[in-house]
Order: C-alpha cells, then structure tokens, then sequence
C-alpha cells in the first residue's frame, strides 16, 4: 500500500513535535518535513515576512507532489488563509483545534506561552471565544526561547533562564493552572517547563493537529479503521539550515533516524 504523501512544515525543528505524534498514530504517510532554520525566529517577524517565507516552503513541497500540509507552527498560523488559494490541497494550522480544545475544557482562565508574533495575533483568542465568550487567555511571548531551542549546541542554563522569566511573568495571573504550549518549538523541551513551574498543567497541540491530519484521509482504501496502518509513517527533513540541531532534537523526541535529512538553499 503506497503512503499517502504529506508535508508538515515549520520555522525550524519545533514541528518535529507532531512528527512525533504521526509517528505514534503510525500513520501511513511519506512525511516530507520542512524545516525553515535559516531564516527562523519567525515569531519576531512581520506578517509580510512570514507570508514570504511561508509560501516558499509551501512551494517546494508542493512541488514534490504532497497531498495535504499541516502547518506544524503557530506563528505561521494566522496567515495560513492567505497562503490557502495558492494551493490545490488542504493546509492544516495548528491553533484552531488548539483554542477550540481551550475553549471546551471549561476553566475561566488559561494561560499562553507562545511567540511575539503569535501572543500579539490573538489568534487563539478569537477562536476560543466563538465557542466560550467568558474565557480569558493570558498570553506571555519569549523572543528567544525557539531560536535557542533551534541552535546547536544548546545553551541549557540559558533555555530554564527563558523558561524561568515566562513562568514569572505567568504567574502574576493568580487563577491560571494549565498552560498552552502555543510554539511548537516548546514542547520539546516541556520536562524543563514542568521542573520550572510542577503545579501548572502544560497542554501540547500536537496530538490534535495529527489527528486532524489523519481524519483528512479517513475511508482512504488501504487504512485501517482507525486511520492508520501498520508500516507507520517515513521521515524526510529538508532544512535551510545547519542540519546538526535536528539530531539531539530527533533524540529527545524519541523519532528514530529519518530516511534523509537534505539542506536546501535558504531565500
Ligand atoms: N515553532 C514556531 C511556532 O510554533 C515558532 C518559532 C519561531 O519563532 O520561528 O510558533
């Protein structure tokens, strides 16, 4: 049965966090994921900026035939609806299911640990209010802690600093008990967030944007009921950038070795 081919694609290796969940769900996808390192942080960018960036990732996997994208970047996310008539397939963003499951989990303050670009966005604010106007978002950005959760080597004592800052600032809002991951590139490092702050819940979207993907080839013929199929999925990375800060990443995600990491040209 040949694999359904799919892009997931983000700013740097953050979105290797729903690779992950993919590769648990042991969805039948050729995953071509794109990883922008170059040109990443994006959350300090412009939206013109981002639209740019984005497209041109896009462009290229669609150029290698993939039948669906998922978004796997929240900072990308508020201007997936620009990028969408460019493309004849679907593309996934990962905050919509991530607000709506904020909105449905019924506590009247959550808190938001997410870039500039993203927090400023109010993206997950509007989505979640639609479906529950009481709730109130507590968003607190970082403009450092993707870009050194993207470098190689790491700088650990600087990442639990960053972490330690966001925890304070977040706890000035006494209420607040769950905190939503809203950077794909934080849950990779979700153990520090728990050391730094253990009497907060931390949500990862992750899970949800691979379900998404999934439902969007339920009843293909060759899948199992339940979406999946027993080969699970293939992995191949195309950065801009260093290939060397995918390793350790791909290590502490517990995805094995992918079957190609390949550097293209950066814009
Ligand atoms: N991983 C990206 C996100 O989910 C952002 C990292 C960046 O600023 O480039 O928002």
């Amino acid at each position: 049965m040949p694999r359904i081919r799919v892009g997931v694609l983000d700013s740097g290796v953050g979105g290797l966090t729903v690779v992950r969940s993919l590769i648990q769900r042991r969805a039948p996808f050729e995953i071509l994921y794109f990883g922008d390192n170059a040109n990443m942080p994006y959350g300090n960018r412009t939206s013109g900026e981002i639209v740019g960036l984005a497209k041109r990732m896009l462009d290229f996997l669609a150029a290698r035939g993939i039948q669906a994208a998922a978004v796997a970047c929240n900072t990308i996310a508020p201007i997936v609806d620009r990028l969408e008539p460019a493309f004849p397939f679907p593309i996934l963003d990962i905050v919509k299911p991530a607000a709506e499951q904020l909105a449905r989990r019924g506590e009247p303050e959550i808190g938001l640990f997410a870039t500039e670009f993203t927090v400023y966005s109010g993206m997950h604010a509007w989505i979640a209010h639609a479906i529950n106007p009481d709730l109130t978002i507590h968003g607190v950005s970082s403009r450092h802690l993707a870009a050194l959760i993207d470098a190689s080597p790491w700088d650990e004592a600087a990442i639990r600093a960053e972490i330690n800052s966001m925890v304070d600032a977040m706890r000035v809002h006494r209420a607040v008990r769950t905190i939503l991951l809203g950077c794909t590139h934080y849950p990779i490092v979700q153990d520090m967030f728990e050391e730094a702050a253990p009497e907060m819940e931390f949500l990862d979207p992750a899970d949800l944007q691979a379900d998404a993907l999934l439902s969007l080839f339920e009843g293909n013929e060759g899948l199992a009921a339940d979406g999946t199929d027993d080969d699970g999925p293939v992995l191949d990375i195309f950065t801009t950038g260093n290939p060397a800060v995918f390793q350790p990443v791909l290590e502490r995600l517990g995805i094995g070795a992918p079957r190609s990491l390949q550097i293209v040209p950066r814009s």
